[in-house]
């Protein structure tokens, strides 16, 4: 029977078309091994690490890559990078978890932060402010930023490695360093655009000043959004 070629969904094709050709990749969280058995299927790396903390995702990468014959993969089973030393691998891609574990990830994996080592790729499903943020304070640099959209939602794909970054404004912060001329940028900020809105309308109705007055706040930043959003589509 003829092997089905594996196909990725929008969001991981990004990541594999990020990740350097010839890299020694460290996929932290793989679940069913998809990026890098489809990045060794085409030859883009030789080599990569599957690495997950649960014993039943990372049973399906085995499977993943038994199914497409691909070899090259070592698979781990360790919670993020505490069970890979930093000169096995030259790119980590983090992606599909909250921005807080990629935090805890990165926290317990000093070597990361060598400057101009490692190519970080992190994709966060949740509190991109805060991995933002936390990464440029604790010696990180962001060389691109990337968006995505996959299944009605768009994600940022953060690409930094070690070195000091020049101070974030609170808008780059929050929605994104480097992702004005990202074709996605417009939407991306519109949705958020539609979030505040709807939040500032229940604040305005709520008895507490405290609240009417953060909603003034919240409609600030949605007015520099609208900026920013006319800006991109210019
Ligand atoms: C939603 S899946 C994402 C799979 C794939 N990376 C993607 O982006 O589609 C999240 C995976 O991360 C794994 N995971 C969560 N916390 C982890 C940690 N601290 N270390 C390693 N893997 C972790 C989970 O077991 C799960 O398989």
């Amino acid at each position: 029977m003829e092997r089905k070629e594996l196909q990725l969904q929008p969001r991981l094709q990004l990541l594999a078309d990020l990740v350097p050709q010839g890299a020694r990749l460290a996929d932290i969280g793989t679940d069913h091994g998809y990026l890098p058995v489809w990045l060794l299927q085409r030859g883009r790396i030789s080599f990569a690490i599957a690495a997950d903390v649960g014993y039943e995702p990372l049973q399906h990468a085995v499977r993943t890559a038994q199914e497409q014959e691909v070899s090259g993969v070592e698979f781990r089973l360790c919670d993020g990078l505490r069970g890979i030393t930093a000169d096995e691998v030259d790119t980590v891609v983090i992606a599909g978890m909250g921005g807080e574990t990629i935090i805890h990830i990165l926290e317990a994996a000093e070597w990361t932060k060598m400057p101009g080592a490692y190519t970080l790729l992190l994709q966060p499903m949740t509190k991109a402010a805060e991995l933002r943020r936390w990464l440029t304070d604790n010696g990180y640099y962001f060389t691109a930023e990337r968006l995505v959209f996959d299944k009605d939602f768009i994600y940022p794909v953060m690409l930094v490695t070690g070195g000091e970054q020049p101070e974030l404004t609170e808008l780059q912060v929050r929605y994104g360093v480097d992702l004005d001329r990202d074709p996605l940028y417009g939407d991306y900020l519109q949705r958020e655009i539609a979030r505040l809105t709807k939040q500032i309308e229940g604040q305005r109705r709520a008895g507490d000043p405290e609240k009417r007055a953060q909603a003034e706040e919240l409609a600030k930043l949605c007015a520099a959004l609208e900026e920013k959003r006319k800006e991109c589509v210019k």
